[in-house]
């Protein structure tokens, strides 16, 4: 299999070394992934800690007190997003937040009721899209331009449901939300928006119908929450309980729920200020993947973190391999497919071809990565990424 092979080469590149750190030194990382799984809040590691584990139905003090902390977690959330409480409802991932809105919108509407999307997002978008179709619903999944850009126009009378992600968690480029809003309203149709990837950086918008959100792209380790406005009605996924206003069955996650609660918080302060600071710096790395012999990717209209590029000719997972070894925490493409050797779906929905979608790169800097790390993760860079040693 090409992900077991790939894990071996990764694990025989670590063990032959670990760069110039030598034996029994620590080595340095620089972690440039920030788009991949952000770092764990310390204000959630702080909030989690008082936990005391306890089935929020359960009518002892320790139930209650569960349920008080589930119920504050979700005016939490709710007050982020402008919300009211009974409109969230946690999940365990974003993931599993997204298939919530997709089958759960879908399997409500006549099987000839189109559902739209387009071809840059997340696999956790398409494979229920594709799956949707595969049961006989009417899916389109339209083409976006060379920056991963979602063009509102796909939008047309007859589509009932339009799935748009908040940006592309690969290229970064910020989709036109408001637009797909106010364009899906116009002919009734409701809207799903992806908001996975950003909200560390850009705001919520508060047009869509349903929002998913996940805890590990946010900092809070884990948790997924999905937001669903009054009067949109849903079907389930899993059966049982009553629990998250029979949205989704099972005993409530109160440890995942406090986590992304706290971190969505922690997400609006500073947010502005942050992404300046962030601007400045992937500015300075996307001009030296370009020295590298880097093609960049994405929109200018992009999340601020993001710095990612394609190298023709090169192969994304060799590059994140001399990366790691030399201290480099990058990507190559989205994180869930960074451990197969299969090309960007990203990239080439962008249109490029097969050797630039396999020679993908991304960086994304976070809210810990000081003047320092850049510094030396340039020196690592240039030294990887020039074309003589990236070839050698
Ligand atoms: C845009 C986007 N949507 C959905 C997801 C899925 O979120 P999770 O990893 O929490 O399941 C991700 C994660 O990479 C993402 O980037």
């Amino acid at each position: 299999m090409a992900d077991s092979k790939l894990m071996t080469k990764l694990n025989a590149g670590l063990a032959g070394g670990g760069g110039s750190g030598g034996r029994g030194r620590a080595q340095r990382r620089i972690y440039l992934d920030d788009a991949g799984a952000a770092p764990l809040l310390p204000e959630v590691a702080a909030a989690l800690r008082d936990l005391t584990p306890a089935n929020p139905s359960s009518l002892h003090q320790e139930g209650r007190a569960a349920r008080a902390a589930l119920d504050r977690a979700r005016d939490i959330v709710a007050t982020q997003l402008g919300a009211d409480r009974g409109e969230i409802t946690f999940t365990s991932s974003g993931t599993e937040a997204v298939n919530l809105a997709l089958f759960g919108v879908a399997r409500r509407l006549p099987k000839q009721a189109r559902i739209l999307t387009w071809a840059a997002e997340h696999q956790s978008v398409l494979g229920p899209a594709r799956r949707l179709q595969a049961e006989g619903h009417s899916v389109t999944i339209a083409e976006v331009d060379a920056a991963a850009r979602a063009d509102p126009d796909a939008i047309t009378s007859g589509i009932a449901l339009v799935s748009i992600g908040l940006a592309n968690n690969e290229v970064g480029t910020v989709q036109p939300v408001d637009e797909i809003v106010r364009r899906a309203h116009d002919v009734g149709a409701l809207v799903h928006l992806d908001a996975c990837a950003g909200p560390r950086w850009i705001p919520v918008p508060r047009g869509p119908d349903l929002i998913s959100i996940s805890g590990q792209k946010l900092g809070a380790g884990a948790g997924g929450m999905l937001f669903v406005r009054e009067g949109v009605r849903i079907d389930p996924l899993l059966y049982g309980g009553p629990q998250e206003w029979g949205r989704r069955a099972g005993r409530e996650d109160v440890a995942g729920a406090i986590a992304v609660s706290t971190a969505l918080a922690s997400s609006g302060r500073g947010r502005e200020e942050r992404a300046v600071v962030a601007a400045q710096h992937a500015e300075g790395l996307r001009a030296l993947l370009e020295e590298c012999g880097g093609r960049l990717t994405g929109a200018a209209l992009r999340l601020p973190n993001y710095a990612s590029a394609t190298f023709p000719g090169r192969r994304g997972e060799d590059m994140l391999l001399a990366l790691d070894v030399a201290g480099v925490a990058a990507s190559s493409g989205s994180a869930c497919a960074s451990g197969s050797l299969d090309p960007s779906h990203v990239l080439l929905a962008m249109g490029l071809g097969m050797d630039q979608a396999l020679g993908s790169l991304r960086l994304t800097i976070g809210y810990d990565t000081t003047d320092d790390d850049l510094a030396l993760a340039r020196a690592i860079l240039s030294s990887v990424l020039a074309p003589t040693t990236a070839r050698a």
